[in-house]
């Protein structure tokens, strides 16, 4: 599966070697995109009454041309729609030229009950908020009761970062070629899309090879590899021991959860650390999770050296203020241990974030790993905001370089991100995650697949794509108690027979 995403710039940069290199010529590949679309229609859509192809005034007008006239030589009905003429000498204006069907001015444009509207008006290269009678097409056809197609990229909607400017064409369908786009994968953009199609037209994926794209899908090709499989003849301790935090009597069971999905995830022990008040409700409700009196960082520290724990989880339920940042700090002075810092753990350096990352600083590794959703990720990061940086993957970067940890941002479309700048878009999540306590088995998840040696980056997305998948496999009704068993059944499939 091809998981890399490209920014508008690097497709144009695509294109531009392509063409350098042949077969194709700008002209060419506007033919196989165009033919790419027509072919699409034509098989999906065969049975619209009509097809209206609104033209812009660029290459994706272009486009628009190409498909309208191999639409009609088809035999369909084609109406085409001109929003402005290409300029002179352009592939679109060859495109123009070659289509023999007049455009009309788009102000003139009316969908009818049971046609097909191509929105071909503007791809990679919308560069501000479409006004005036393109505008008003757009309006109409979002209102009437038609199918919605677009090219390469809904019109209105930013390709990068997946925001709208201004209106937007609310497409059925996406066409996009050789790679997706942030946008097809970032909210609302994901939503605007439509269901999202991947097109070849030729372009040779040697040209990643100098791209060296940055981003991409989260897909199992991304860390498969480095899922830890355990050894014919290893032992629980060589399998990772990972220890939770718990919160006080009232506040354990978030910390039971995520201390249940770090031993589904494979790790050989997990052991609750738990605060004197909490041992006995604690003890109640484990059985395979070992448990361990911890009031004060000085428990931490003999429990550090005597039970020699790999990865830590701080954070959930345990409560916000000086002893969540007394523990997370005293973790941060253990170069050797991995962590997870999720909920309370993160708001608890809401007033002195430059602690936390500072002291993240201090060892040469990553091994923090940060799981703010968008409350959190704002009293972490306040200047990091989305009037200045308008894509989820740019904030989520600036955060782990600022915090020296891999940024699980997440959300519908969570973004994982690492301070070398490596980020992949997460596109399994599902609404029934939103439920309570499957934060904590996230962390949980992360923290497990870091005891067994999975670098933290791809453990962050293993972990992200893992928890998405069992919310799939379990369905409607699902609460959080049940996804460390379905995590347990979907790295089954994963590992295939290597366990
Ligand atoms: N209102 C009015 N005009 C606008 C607006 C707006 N809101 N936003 C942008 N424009 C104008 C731009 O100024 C530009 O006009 P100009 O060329 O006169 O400056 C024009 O609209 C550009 O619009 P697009 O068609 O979106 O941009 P571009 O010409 O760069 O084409 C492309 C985009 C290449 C089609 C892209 O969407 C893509 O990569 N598509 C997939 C691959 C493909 O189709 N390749 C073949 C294309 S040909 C080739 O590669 C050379």
């Amino acid at each position: 599966m091809t998981h890399e995403i490209l920014t508008p710039e690097e497709m144009g940069e695509a294109d531009r070697r392509t063409i350098a290199a042949g077969p194709y010529d700008g002209y060419g590949l506007m033919l196989n995109a165009g033919a790419a679309i027509a072919r699409h229609l034509l098989a999906k859509y065969g049975d619209a009454t009509g097809f209206h192809v609104l033209c812009g005034p660029g290459n994706n007008g272009g486009d628009g041309y190409v498909v309208a006239r191999l639409l009609a030589e088809s035999g369909a009905t084609v109406d085409v729609w001109s929003s402005g003429a290409p300029k002179p000498q352009t592939d679109a204006a060859r495109a123009l030229q070659d289509c023999p069907l007049q455009p009309r001015p788009i102000g003139g444009f009316r969908p009818n009950y049971g046609s097909l509207v191509v929105d071909a008006l503007f791809g990679a290269g919308l560069n501000k908020e479409i006004t005036g009678e393109a505008a008003g097409a757009i309006g109409r056809a979002n209102e009437a009761s038609v199918k919605r197609v677009a090219v390469d990229v809904p019109s209105g909607l930013d390709g990068s970062t997946g925001q709208p400017l201004g209106t937007v064409f609310k497409a059925t369908s996406t066409i996009t070629f050789f790679r997706k786009k942030p946008g097809h994968l970032l909210y609302p953009g994901r939503h605007l899309c439509g269901a999202l199609i991947v097109s070849d037209i030729g372009i040779s994926k040697d040209v990643l090879r100098d791209i060296q794209p940055r981003c991409f899908e989260n897909t199992p090709d991304l860390w498969r590899a480095l899922l830890p499989a355990p050894e014919a003849d290893t032992h629980k301790y060589k399998r990772g021991h990972v220890a939770v935090f718990s919160g006080g009597a009232t506040a354990t069971g978030a910390a039971r959860l995520s201390a249940l999905a770090a031993a589904r995830s494979g790790a050989g022990a997990v052991t609750l650390l738990s605060p004197a008040e909490a041992l006995g409700v604690n003890a109640t409700h484990l059985t395979s999770i070992m448990l361990s009196r911890c009031d004060h960082p000085e428990d931490l520290r003999s429990f550090i050296e005597t039970r020699k724990a790999s990865s830590f989880v701080l954070g959930p339920g345990f409560g916000i203020g000086e002893k969540a940042r007394d523990f997370a700090l005293a973790l941060l002075r253990n170069q050797d241990a991995k962590l997870v810092f999720d909920a309370d753990a993160i708001t608890s350096f809401r007033d002195h974030p430059d602690i936390l990352f500072n002291a993240s600083r201090s060892a040469p590794e990553i091994r923090l790993v940060l799981t703010p959703h968008d409350g959190e990720f704002r009293r972490l990061f306040p200047d990091i905001d989305e009037k200045d940086v308008p894509s989820k993957v740019e904030r989520a970067r600036a955060a782990a370089s600022r915090s020296h940890a891999i940024i699980i941002y997440k959300g519908a479309d969570t973004v994982i991100a690492s301070p070398d700048g490596c980020a992949a878009i997460n596109t399994n999540g599902t609404p029934l995650l939103a439920t309570a306590g499957s934060g904590d088995v996230l962390a949980g998840l992360a923290a497990g697949l870091m005891a067994q040696g999975m670098p933290a980056f791809e453990a962050a997305c293993a972990a992200v794509f893992i928890h998405g998948a069992a919310a799939r496999r379990l369905r409607f009704g699902l609460i959080a108690e049940d996804l460390p068993a379905a995590a347990a059944f979907v790295l089954s499939d994963l590992l295939g027979n290597l366990v």
